[in-house]
């Protein structure tokens, strides 16, 4: 039982805030066995439970813990759910999370409650200095943020099953028009890149410095390439032909046997993927997804064409209207048809690499860690997709996944 009434008026925004972040996680687990919970279906995904109690942990570690009246839940906590953070010292191996049985999802259930109620008493005392109020900001994004990994990695677990559980009921999808490609010039010149210095709302701090690129002028297209696009470039052999591929995306298909985007299947013909709605027909004039940046590459080649920077991207989605394509809808969670927007649907890979920004300095502390560490080996997607809780999308967002990555809700939009 809680012991925070929470019909209580919320009494400040930062606490309502922080109660809709905690309760959608709530929401999109409620109807997850303690088994739907507990395996891991790869070393990249964590199971669902790890992902509920690593949030919860983040808020105890970086803000609970430095308030000398709170009295941590449990010690070993700390090696369980810790991610990655060297500073904050010895974890569980990565991949062995699915075999942590203990705790529990009902002992994570009383772990979250405990430190909501926690957090809610420290917020409502408005005792909280301005570093602590970020850390606050940044664990709400950092939750939102597995969200996204919780969905992801529950449809892969989800798609490994002879019988294709239903994490979402809804209606097929019923295919409509494929919607003309058209290219949309950008004048290049001296762009500003990033976030400003001191702005008022939320951002990483891998999208900083805000610094100048300079670009050649180029174009881009209105919308992300669809599946309907995408079976050509099958029928057209482009898992087949090496000219097309870079030399590691080769090799990485030859090795995994790709020959169809991630979760695809033919049966007498048709083409199917694996959705949280269980299998359902591909539908032709939704964007494509769960592609791998190599396989994102060789498409734009043999479309003639090529991934866009992420500074090309965001130059583009800076003049490219504010609607948005499809974010997480609890009801949905998959990509709707293909439109002319840049933020939504699928995530874009583009063709940088995930560098810091000219003068980039990871935030002080443990959190340091959070981004600036992983910038080697990775490349950036830019937008938003299909279940990235809305609000959580922005035009400067850096989102990053090795070359090979697929599980990721991923697709692309071609440049020239
Ligand atoms: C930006 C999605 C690659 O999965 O580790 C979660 C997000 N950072 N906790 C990741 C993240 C810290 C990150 N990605
Ligand atoms: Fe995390």
């Amino acid at each position: 039982m809680s012991i925070i009434n929470r019909a209580t008026p919320v009494s400040s925004s930062l606490v309502g805030r922080f109660l809709d972040v905690r309760g959608l996680t709530d929401t999109l687990t409620a109807h997850l066995s303690a088994e739907d919970q507990t395996p891991q279906s790869m070393t990249e995904a964590s199971p669902a439970k790890w992902h509920r109690a690593h949030v919860t942990w983040f808020f105890e570690e970086f803000i609970l813990r430095n308030d000398p009246t709170y009295v941590v839940y449990d010690e070993t906590y700390r090696y369980l759910f810790n991610s990655y953070y060297e500073a904050v010292g010895p974890r569980h191996p990565r991949p062995e999370r699915g075999l942590v049985t203990r705790p529990g999802v009902a002992d994570i259930g009383h772990y979250r409650e405990y430190v909501d109620n926690a957090m809610i008493g420290l917020l409502e005392r408005g005792a909280l200095d301005d570093a602590s109020i970020a850390l606050v900001e940044l664990g709400c994004n950092h939750e939102q943020q597995h969200q996204e990994l919780l969905l992801m990695d529950i449809k892969h677990l989800f798609s490994t099953h002879a019988f294709d559980p239903v994490y979402v009921d809804r209606e097929i999808d019923e295919a409509g028009e494929i919607p003309p490609l058209t290219w949309r010039p950008i004048t290049g010149g001296v762009t500003e890149i990033g976030v400003p210095d001191g702005a008022s709302t939320f951002s990483y701090d891998n999208e900083g410095p805000r610094h100048r690129v300079y670009l050649e002028d180029f174009e881009i297209a209105d919308r992300a390439v669809t599946n309907a696009e995408w079976r050509a470039f099958m029928g057209d052999d482009g898992y087949r032909r090496p000219e097309l591929w870079l030399s590691d995306g080769w090799a990485h298909i030859q090795q995994t046997g790709w020959r169809a985007p991630g979760y695809w299947r033919e049966a007498d013909g048709e083409w199917t993927t694996f959705t949280l709605s269980g299998r359902r027909r591909v539908v032709p004039d939704e964007p494509v997804v769960h592609v791998s940046f190599y396989e994102a590459d060789a498409y734009a080649r043999w479309a003639g064409a090529r991934l866009p920077t992420e500074f090309e991207w965001e130059a583009a989605a800076l003049t490219g209207g504010s609607a948005r394509g499809q974010l997480l809808d609890t009801t949905r969670c998959h990509p709707g048809r293909a439109g002319t927007t840049m933020i939504g649907d699928v995530w874009e890979w583009t063709s940088s690499a995930y560098l810091p920004y000219p003068g980039f300095v990871p935030a002080n502390g443990a959190v340091g860690e959070y981004n600036g560490k992983f910038m080697c080996d990775q490349h950036v997607l830019r937008g938003a997709s299909a279940i990235t809780p809305p609000g959580h999308e922005r035009a400067t967002y850096r989102n990053f996944f090795p070359a090979p990555a697929r599980w990721v809700f991923s697709g692309l939009r071609l440049a020239r």
